[in-house]
């Protein structure tokens, strides 16, 4: 087309050179009215032959440059026109290809979005979980998993509650109706105890879990539930390091302005034993229904690893110390997110865990 006008410029051809474009028009319109499409991609090839950055309206509008002064605003008004006309057909042609899902020639159209997939979410208890063991992955601690499943070694015995002791009476125990000695653990202490039977030294591990007590199920309680035990053995582990330690975890957990307090209490396995309150985080320590009036919330059970159990699992006592602690899952899970039956936890209610979608 760009010759038709070098030879124009010589003369009065530039009048046929017009002429031929006027022609050339006329042709395209033709074929664009004539134009139907099937599918996306063809109405994409209409679009480029004609509307692309090098396409056919393009190309005739920059013959404008060529077309002599005085013949310049009919000639445009031609050349505007066709554009228009262009663009609409365009216009109409990709809406009438809107919702046909299946392309005429090439199989099924893979640009058009796929149906939603119902994404689910983590259970609340998981959710609680992370941010436990987060919180202490941070302090270098690794997390190790065991059996639940358990022989009466690893539950009791090594922790120093041997056959007659009368703290295995605190944890009802189910017990597997094959043999005396298999069990459904009662707590993940049994980790710990197979953690400190590799002879690896020093131990500094996190062990989340499933436990199991034989209890009423109530809105308080239930058969089953998940704890978090920590254990640190080294040389020199303090009764400190374990305050300071856990001082840290509430402060992570539930903010810095809740306080923690310790009370002396009993286990088999920890000696000094004591209990961890924080300050009740409903009414910051004024005393409310869910701190039944005292102002705390009893959070955790932990001491120093008692000597014996070191030396059940091979560690030389004299050389190493350590610290464990235990909590459960569900209470604080209870308490973040304001539910008052722990049996929904385990309900499998769609209802119940949908609202956990986008929870932290
Ligand atoms: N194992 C104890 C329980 O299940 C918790 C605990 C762990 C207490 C470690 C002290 C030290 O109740």
């Amino acid at each position: 087309m760009h010759c038709l006008w070098t030879t124009a410029k010589r003369g009065s051809l530039y009048l046929r050179a017009m002429d031929e474009i006027l022609q050339q028009i006329d042709r395209y319109k033709d074929e664009i009215n004539a134009f139907q499409a099937g599918t996306a991609e063809e109405v994409e090839t209409f679009r480029i032959r004609f509307l692309g950055t090098k396409g056919i309206v393009k190309n005739i509008m920059a013959e404008m440059k060529n077309v002599p002064a005085d013949q310049r605003s009919a000639f445009g008004q031609v050349l505007n026109s066709f554009k228009q006309f262009t663009e609409e057909r365009y216009a109409l042609i990709k809406e009438s290809i809107q919702g046909k899902s299946v392309s005429r020639s090439s199989g099924p159209d893979f640009t058009l979005p796929g149906d939603p997939i119902a994404i689910g979410s983590r259970h609340p208890v998981t959710l609680m979980r992370n941010r436990i063991v987060s919180i202490f992955q941070r302090l270098g601690f690794a997390v190790a998993e065991g059996p639940e499943i358990e022989d009466d070694w690893h539950n009791f015995t090594a922790l120093n509650l041997d056959e007659n002791h009368p703290a295995r009476d605190m944890q009802d125990t189910f017990y597997l109706s094959t043999s005396p000695d298999w069990l459904l653990r009662t707590h993940t202490s049994n980790v710990q105890i197979r953690e400190m039977g590799k002879g690896k030294l020093p131990v500094r591990i996190i062990c989340p879990g499933r436990v199991y007590r034989n209890e009423t199920v109530s809105a308080r309680s239930h058969c089953f539930f998940h704890q978090v035990e920590g254990l640190y053995i080294d040389e020199q582990v303090s009764f400190a390091d374990l305050k300071q330690t856990l001082y840290f975890f509430v402060q992570e957990m539930f903010g810095k302005d809740v306080k923690i307090r310790f009370r002396p209490s009993y286990f088999p396995f920890t000696e000094p034993s004591a209990e961890m309150d924080i300050s009740c985080l409903l009414c910051h320590g004024e005393g409310c229904s869910v701190c039944k009036r005292t102002g705390w919330l009893e959070i955790l059970g932990c001491g120093m690893v008692h000597p014996k159990v070191l030396e059940n699992c091979g560690i030389d006592s004299q050389r190493y110390t350590g610290f464990a602690f235990g909590m459960g899952i569900e209470r604080p899970a209870l308490l973040k997110y304001g539910i008052n039956d722990i049996r929904l936890f385990s309900e499998n209610d769609l209802r119940f865990l949908n609202q956990f979608t986008s929870a932290t």
